[in-house]
Parts: C-alpha cells; structure tokens; sequence
C-alpha cells in the first residue's frame, strides 16, 4: 500500500486526487494547507495529518518515508513544491501545469537525479479513448489529416470568483492559455508534433484564439471563458469543448475518471514523467510572450 501525502489539500483539484488515493486504496498520511477548512477529510482519511506549516510538512514526510506527496497548490508554487518534495526523498505527483518555465524543468532533472526521485503529471487527457485511437490512426498515417479541417472550440464558463482569484493572474497561473489552454496544447502536440508555425489573432483574458500549423495538421483554436450560444441551446450552460477533425467530433467532456487513469498509468508504467512535456511548456512560452 503507497504512501501519499497532498500540499494545497484544501483546493478544488485536491479532491479529485482523495478519490484516486482511496478508490486504489493507497494511504494518505499527511496534508498541508495554509487554509484551514478541511473538514471533509474526516469522510475519507479521518486519520490523515495536517500541517498548516510547509516547513513541518515536509519534514514529516521525509521522516516517514512517503511514497508520494501530491502537488495541488496554485500553479506559481508547483516548483518550489517539487523541489522540497525531491528534497524530502520523495516521488512527486504533480497538477498540470507541472512548472511555469523552461528553466525550472531543467533543474528538476538535475534534483530528480541528485535525490533519486522522480517527478510525474497529471495530463488525464491524455489518457482518453478516443483521442488514444485517433494518435494510433495518426501514427500509422501521419499524413492523414495534413489537409482537414481541423478546429477546437473550447468554450469553458467562469464566474466572477475566477477573475479574482490567482488563476486570472499571468505571474500566478500562467494565464488563460496556460491554466486552460494547456489542455488542448499538449493534446495537440501530443498528436500533430512539432509547431512549425503559430499566429495569435485574438489574446485577452477571457477569450483568446489563433490557428497552429504542427508537422502533420493545420489547426485553428478557439478558447473563451464567456457563455457560449451554441452551449446554452444543447441545455450546456457551462461546456462547449470539442475538437473536430475533419468528419469526427472528440469532446472533451468526460474528464471526469481520467484521473484515476492517470494515478493508475504512473504507479503502474511510471507515465507521465515531466519530461514528456517539454514541448508542451516550450510552445505556451511562444504564446504568453
Ligand atoms: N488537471 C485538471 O483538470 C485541473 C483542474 C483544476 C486545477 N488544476 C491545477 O491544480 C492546481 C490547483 O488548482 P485548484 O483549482 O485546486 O486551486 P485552488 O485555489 O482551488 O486550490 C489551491 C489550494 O492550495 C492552497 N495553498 C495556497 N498556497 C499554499 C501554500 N503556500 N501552502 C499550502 N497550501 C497552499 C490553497 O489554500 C488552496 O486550498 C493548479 O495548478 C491548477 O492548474 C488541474
């Protein structure tokens, strides 16, 4: 049975993370949180540890040999995190986006082998059916799709709360399309390859787009955090996100046990190392410029 631990306990994403530990029947030794309305950890993991302190947290950690500790803080801090992690003799598991820049990536390389640990993502798109079968496709005719149409319209609503939190602040999160857009990025890179070309056409921070040509697809991408009319009309009022190449439609809807997936895919195949986001965080840097 491995041993968890999760900084940022008290958050949204956190809670998918509790879901993965108790439904794989891992143990959840210990938390962090500078906020303290954590209640309903009693449900799950009524004996879990908490630090309110980040300092004693990962302490305790390295004393007791944890497995794992989970980072699920806001994104300007992941670095820091998984360098203690490291540091305290632990394996990291961290969110999307696993670091801000190119340079911090470096440098977890360099602690991952002086500290031999290893530091993994969270990217549970990846690890859609779907798109699976549609990268074996491509794979076997990279030329496939090199002249289909191919849109994303990702509209995902958000409420006043989101343009006053950390998430709507570029040195925080990234930005809209680093914190958001990430995810169909890395989908896109992870399928098409390598970015030849990239033009912004609209960039704030509710709604951006642009279109990408990638080795084997041209794409244009739409991302908004507005109400969209076609979303409302299917009784959606929050979601319209979906990809369309050239005939398919791919949702992007069910995210929902992907996590799971994800848990599943790095305590089984050691997947997704950080690495396998170089280009993903390389082609965000082209963009947020
Ligand atoms: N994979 C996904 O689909 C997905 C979805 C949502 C968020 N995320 C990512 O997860 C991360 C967290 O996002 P969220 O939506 O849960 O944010 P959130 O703001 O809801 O939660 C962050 C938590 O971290 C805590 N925190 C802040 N500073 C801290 C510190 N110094 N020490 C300890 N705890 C601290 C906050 O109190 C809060 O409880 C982000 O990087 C985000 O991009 C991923």
């Amino acid at each position: 049975m491995k041993k968890f631990s999760i900084i940022g306990v008290g958050g949204f994403v956190a809670k998918k993370h509790i879901d993965c530990i108790k439904n794989l029947k891992g143990r959840l030794i210990s938390t962090c949180d500078i906020n303290e309305n954590v209640g309903f950890l009693d449900q799950n993991f009524p004996k879990t540890l908490f630090f309110n302190n980040q300092k004693d947290f990962f302490y305790f950690n390295k004393k007791n040999k944890v497995d794992y500790i989970i980072v699920c803080t806001p994104s300007y801090l992941h670095f820091k995190n998984i360098k203690s992690s490291l540091q305290s003799g632990c394996n990291v598991i961290v969110e999307k986006p696993p670091v801000l820049n190119y340079s911090n990536l470096k440098e977890i390389y360099s602690l991952e082998k002086k500290y031999k640990k290893k530091c993994f993502c969270i990217f549970q798109l990846r690890l859609n059916d779907r798109l699976i079968k549609l990268k074996k496709k491509i794979e076997k005719n990279p030329k496939l799709f090199e002249n289909k149409r191919i849109s994303i319209d990702y509209y995902t609503y958000r409420g006043d709360w989101y343009f006053k939190s950390w998430k709507n602040t570029k040195k925080l999160s990234g930005g809209l399309l680093v914190n958001i857009g990430i995810h169909f990025f890395d989908i896109l890179i992870w399928l098409f390859g390598n970015v030849k070309n990239l033009k912004l056409n609209k960039k704030n921070n509710e709604h951006s787009k642009g279109k990408i040509k990638f080795d084997h697809a041209k794409v244009s991408w739409n991302l908004s955090l507005k109400r969209n009319n076609m979303a409302i009309k299917n009784k959606q009022t929050k979601f319209l996100r979906r990809m369309i190449v050239g005939k398919h439609i791919f949702k992007f809807d069910k995210f929902n046990d992907l996590h799971e997936k994800n848990y599943l895919n790095i305590l089984k195949h050691k997947k997704f190392h950080i690495s396998e986001f170089e280009k993903t965080i390389q082609i965000l840097k082209h963009l947020t410029k």
